[in-house]
C-alpha cells in the first residue's frame, strides 16, 4: 500500500489547471454503452475509478484505446449483461452501467455495488425508478437480475435527489420510445454534463440543472460522437481549500466557479480573498482565517458532502468554535479520529461535528479511511507542524491523479513512498 510523506508548512503558491471530473467521466463511460460506434472523450483523467469502469466496459465487450490525453471507446460488440461482484465491488459507479445494459441488451444482472466506505450506499431509489419504467427486477444471491421486455416511458418521482438513479433512469430511457419525467432529480453539475453528452449522440433530453428532466427517447441506439466533460469541481474546491489552510495564493485554471459557489461563500465568510474569471478562480489567504458557524451538506447548489472532509480541516484550524452537519453520508466523520490524532478538538455527535478551531496541528502517521477524507488528511499533513504519514492513498488515488505532483508543482513538501 502506497503512502504519502509530508513535511507540513510551505505555502501553496503557483497555478494549476483543474482535470476533467471523475463524476462525469464515469457515467459518461458507463453511456457509451448506448453509442452504436466509437466515443472519443478529450482530456480523460486517469483517475483509479475510472480505470476501474473502464475495465468493467471491457468485460461487457467493449474495446478501449488512448490517443494521447483522450479515451476511445467503441461498445458495438458489447454482448455480456453481467456486472460480477468482483468488479462491482471495486466502484459504486458499477451500478451507472444497469441503465446503459438494459438500454442496449434489455437484460442486465448486477452485482450490489462497492465503492468507498462512506455510509450504507443502499439502491432502493435505483430500483424503484426502474421499475416504474417497467423493468421487471429480482434480487437473489448478491446479485439484481433486470428484464427491459416490458419498459416503457413513464413520469418518475424520485423521493430524494440521487445523482446516480437520476443519471440511470436518463441512461436507460434516452433509447426507448416515449416520453420519460424525472421529477425531484439531482441537479449537479455533472447531470447537466451528462445530459449534453447524451444529446451529443443524438439523445434528446432537457431540463439538467433544475429539478425537472425530460427525456424524449429516440427509439435507438445513439451515436459516435467526441465530448470533452467539465472540469472537476471537487478537485478545484480542494486545492481551494488547502491554498486558503496553508496561506498561500493558487490560480486555479479551468476551475468553473458557478459550479463552486456554496464553497467560495464559505472561504469569503472565512477571510479567503477569490478573484473569479470566467474560467478560473484564484485563492489567496494572507491571515488566519475565522471559523464559519455553520456548514450543512445538501444537495446541489448547497455545499457538497465531497466537500466536507477537506472544510473540516479548515474550520479544525481556524479561529473559533463550528458546526458541521452530514446529511448525505452517515459515515464522512470516520476521519475525525485521524485528524484528532494529528491536534484537532472536534467532537462527533450523530451526524453534526462540533469544532474548536485550534492554532496549529501537528504531523502524526494517519489512514485515509474514503477518497475525500484522504484528502483532508493531506491538507492537514500541508498545514501541520512536522511530518505526517497518510496511509492508504489507494483511496485518494480513486479521485486524484497523483495528487503529490500537484501539490509539489505548487511547493508543498510531499512525496508517494510505494
Ligand atoms: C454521487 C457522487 C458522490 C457524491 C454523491 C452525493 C458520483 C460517481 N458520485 O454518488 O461523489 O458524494 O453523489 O453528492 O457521481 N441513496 C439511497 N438510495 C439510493 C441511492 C441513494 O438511499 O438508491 C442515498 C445515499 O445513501 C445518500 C444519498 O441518497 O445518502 C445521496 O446518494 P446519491 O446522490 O445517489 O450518491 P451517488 O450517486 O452514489
Amino acid at each position: 500500500m502506497s503512502k504519502l510523506y509530508i513535511i507540513g508548512g510551505n505555502k501553496l503558491n503557483g497555478e494549476i489547471t483543474i482535470p476533467s471530473a471523475k463524476n462525469t467521466l464515469l457515467p459518461i463511460l458507463a453511456s457509451c454503452i448506448l453509442v452504436d460506434g466509437e466515443v472519443k472523450i478529450n482530456n480523460f483523467t486517469n483517475y483509479r475509478d475510472c480505470i476501474i469502469m473502464t475495465n468493467i466496459l471491457s468485460s461487457l465487450g467493449a474495446k478501449i484505446k488512448y490517443e494521447g490525453s483522450a479515451v476511445i471507446i467503441d461498445c458495438r460488440n458489447i454482448n455480456e449483461w453481467t456486472i460480477t461482484t468482483e468488479l462491482a465491488k471495486e466502484l459504486r459507479s458499477s451500478f451507472f452501467t444497469l441503465g446503459a445494459v438494459l438500454g442496449r441488451i434489455g437484460l442486465a444482472k448486477v452485482a450490489y455495488p462497492g465503492g468507498c466506505n462512506i455510509g450504507a450506499r443502499p439502491v432502493n431509489i435505483h430500483l424503484k425508478a426502474l421499475r416504474d419504467l417497467g423493468v421487471s427486477i429480482i434480487e437473489r444471491h448478491g446479485y439484481i437480475y433486470c428484464n427491459a421486455d416490458g419498459i416503457k416511458a413513464n413520469t418518475i418521482h424520485l423521493d430524494f435527489p440521487s445523482v446516480g438513479a437520476t443519471e440511470n433512469i436518463m441512461m436507460a430511457s434516452c433509447v426507448i420510445n416515449g416520453t420519460t419525467i424525472i421529477s425531484n432529480c439531482a441537479k449537479e453539475p455533472e447531470i447537466e454534463d451528462l445530459q449534453n453528452f447524451l444529446n451529443s449522440c443524438g439523445a434528446n433530453i432537457s431540463g439538467a440543472g433544475t429539478d425537472t428532466i425530460t427525456i424524449v427517447g429516440v427509439g435507438h441506439l445513439l451515436h459516435s460522437t467526441e465530448y470533452t466533460c467539465i472540469s472537476d469541481r471537487i478537485i478545484a474546491g480542494t486545492y481551494a481549500i488547502a491554498t486558503a489552510c496553508t496561506g498561500g495564493s493558487v490560480k486555479l485554471k479551468d476551475a468553473n466557479s458557478q459550479h463552486l459557489i456554496a464553497l467560495t461563500n464559505v472561504l469569503k465568510n472565512a477571510g479567503v480573498n477569490i478573484v473569479e474569471n470566467k474560467k478560473s478562480l484564484h485563492i489567496s489567504a494572507d491571515k488566519r482565517l475565522v471559523s464559519v458557524p455553520h456548514i450543512s451538506t445538501m444537495p446541489y447548489p448547497c455545499f457538497p458532502t465531497d466537500l466536507q472532509s477537506q472544510i473540516l480541516v479548515m474550520q479544525a484550524i481556524s479561529n473559533g468554535n463550528s458546526v458541521i452537519s452530514e446529511n448525505i453520508f452517515e459515515s464522512r466523520f470516520k476521519v475525525v479520529p485521524e485528524l484528532k490524532k494529528m491536534g484537532a478538538v472536534i467532537l462527533v455527535k450523530n451526524n453534526v461535528a462540533y469544532i474548536s478551531g485550534v492554532e496549529c496541528l501537528y504531523g502524526a502517521e494517519v489512514y485515509a479511511t474514503d477518497l475525500r477524507a484522504g484528502a483532508s488528511l493531506v491538507i492537514a499533513g500541508l498545514v501541520a507542524n512536522g511530518y505526517t504519514t497518510v496511509n492508504n492513498v489507494e483511496y485518494i488515488d480513486r479521485g486524484y491523479l497523483k495528487i503529490e505532483e500537484d501539490l509539489s508543482k505548487l511547493g508543498a513538501d510531499i512525496k508517494r513512498i510505494d
